[in-house]
């Protein structure tokens, strides 16, 4: 296959800048769950790096559980209809409740989640997002830690992908219109 780099018109945010961002956010994780119980939930597959980085960093002995869900069929926009393809194997009853998303564009699949997970009798839920596309923003969500605001464009890496693709880029790029157009 060819090199990943030729198919990005820029780099948005270097990995270097990245961890820093998550060493941050990991120091008011810890403060604010301190002496308390913390499940991190990740919403595959987009969130494995993010969740991978952020739970190494913490200090504290974390859970982890996996959600997979589905929001948007075939097509490319968010339809908003949310399917659990994978549930998480956790009863949420009196847990502490953080959920680790890679990125936060419509809105819409946190919008679901965090009403369907509160709906377990957490003790709380929170939501922990690397990055957020204030631009394309169609319900407000509510996120305690995020960590970079970006312009609404197509973006992969550190998790995300295009048709499955990129995930594995360390940064988070542009894709070059050449790629999906
Ligand atoms: C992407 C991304 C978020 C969601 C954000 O996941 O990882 O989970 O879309 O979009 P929204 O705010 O408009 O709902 P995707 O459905 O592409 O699945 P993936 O994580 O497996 O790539
Ligand atoms: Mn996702
Ligand atoms: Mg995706």
């Amino acid at each position: 296959p060819r090199d990943i780099d030729g198919d990005l018109t820029e780099i948005l945010i270097e990995e270097e800048q990245i961890h820093g961002r998550l060493a941050e956010l990991c120091r008011r994780i810890e403060a604010d769950y301190a002496g308390k119980d913390l499940l991190l939930v990740g919403v595959l597959k987009g969130a494995v790096m993010v969740m991978a980085d952020l739970a190494r960093e913490l200090k504290h002995p974390i859970a982890m559980d996996w959600m997979a869900v589905s929001s948007y069929g075939s097509g490319t926009q968010s339809s908003g209809v949310v399917r659990i393809l994978k549930d998480l194997d956790t009863d949420l009853h009196g847990r502490n409740v953080l959920i680790v998303e890679d990125i936060i564009d419509s809105g819409l699949t946190l919008s679901w989640l965090i009403a369907n997970l509160k709906s377990r009798q957490p003790e709380s839920v929170e939501i922990c997002a690397l990055l957020r596309k204030p631009d394309a923003a169609r319900v407000e969500i509510d996120v305690k830690y995020l960590g970079f605001d970006i312009p609404n464009q197509f973006v992969v890496g550190y998790g995300l992908d295009y048709a499955e693709k990129y995930r594995n880029l360390r940064s988070v790029a542009v894709l070059a219109p050449h790629i999906y157009s």
